[in-house]
């Protein structure tokens, strides 16, 4: 079993550290706040001295300016920094140099679960840089989840893992607008909650609403065939859903945006395509 030391110890390097320990590594916890390690001393976890004391540091904080604070002015020879932080895609390309010219190697990481998912079936994480040094590190990381790769750029773990949070919290904040505005019309969210859950598993299907595969591929090969459900169509349409929600009395600032974006994609002259042509006005701000 190898050491391993988790630096944060907010709700998730918390879970992260406690996965460790089960896994049965040797686990030493560093936090801004001393007082956090407490219950994972109490559960066998070692306090570490420095944010530096280790040479597989696991760093889990709310961005990768916490990681300087916490770091200082360590020395980081031989030392593997594995962030799983969010923040932007510049900063981590950024923060590898910064690692590197204190001579240490910084993978980095978007985790894709929250604290009840860590270590369970199911968990994955986007890593990019140094491949050989994350597999020198698998069988440890491993614990907390799958190991996805997706490529050297530093950066790249951070994209795909927005990329999916983009996703997630649209699509989610939609599932909000459409609740608000059916519960002025008395219906409860669990009476809807059946469709919503049928259109997310048709979306990611492979059936006529699978359009998660359907846009993948129009966007793969630049065409968007729109003969049968043209863009024009839908802008009109999302339209209708704006005014459905003024009437309902409900915030509008999002569906708004939207039917601002098919307006424009429209404008440009490529109504008569599919859904799929707004992607040419969302690359072109
Ligand atoms: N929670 C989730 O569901 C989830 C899921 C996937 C990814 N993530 C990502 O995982 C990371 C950690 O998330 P979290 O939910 O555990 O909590 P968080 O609130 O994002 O981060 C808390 C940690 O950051 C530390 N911190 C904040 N500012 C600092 C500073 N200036 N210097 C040093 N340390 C600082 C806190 O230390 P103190 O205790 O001293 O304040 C604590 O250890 C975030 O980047 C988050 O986006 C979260």
């Amino acid at each position: 079993m190898s050491e391993v030391t988790v630096v944060g110890l907010g709700p998730m390097g918390s879970t992260m550290a406690e996965t460790f320990l089960t896994a049965g590594h040797q686990v030493k916890v560093w936090n801004r706040t001393a007082s956090k390690a407490e219950p994972l001393v109490a559960k066998g976890a070692g306090r570490a001295a420095t944010a530096a004391d280790g040479d597989l540091l696991v760093v889990s904080q709310i961005s990768y300016e916490a990681m300087y604070n916490s770091l200082g002015d360590a020395r980081l020879d031989g030392k593997v920094v594995v962030n799983l932080s969010s923040d932007s895609p510049e900063r981590l390309r950024a923060a590898a140099r910064w690692v590197s010219e204190r001579g240490g190697t910084l993978v980095t990481g978007g985790i894709m679960v929250p604290p009840p998912g860590i270590g369970q079936p199911g968990a994955y994480t986007f890593y990019s840089g140094p491949k050989d040094v994350l597999d020198r590190h698998a069988a440890t990381l491993e614990a907390l989840s799958e190991i996805t790769y997706v490529g050297e750029d530093e950066g790249l773990a951070m994209m795909y893992y927005q990329a999916q949070l983009l996703i997630f919290w649209s699509s989610l904040t939609s599932h909000m607008h459409a609740m608000a505005m059916l519960r002025t019309a008395g219906v409860s969210p669990l009476e809807f909650l059946p469709f919503v859950r049928e259109t997310f598993t048709q979306l990611g299907g492979d059936g006529p609403m699978g359009y998660a595969k359907i846009l993948a591929e129009e966007v793969a090969a630049g065409t968007y065939p729109g003969e049968q459900n043209s863009l024009h169509m839908q802008a009109v349409g999302m339209g209708h859903v704006v005014e459905a929600l003024e009437e309902a009395g409900v915030e509008t600032t999002v569906p708004r945006a939207l039917q601002a974006l098919f307006e424009r994609a429209d404008a440009e002259g490529r109504g008569h395509e599919g859904l799929g042509t707004v992607i040419e006005s969302i690359s072109k701000p």
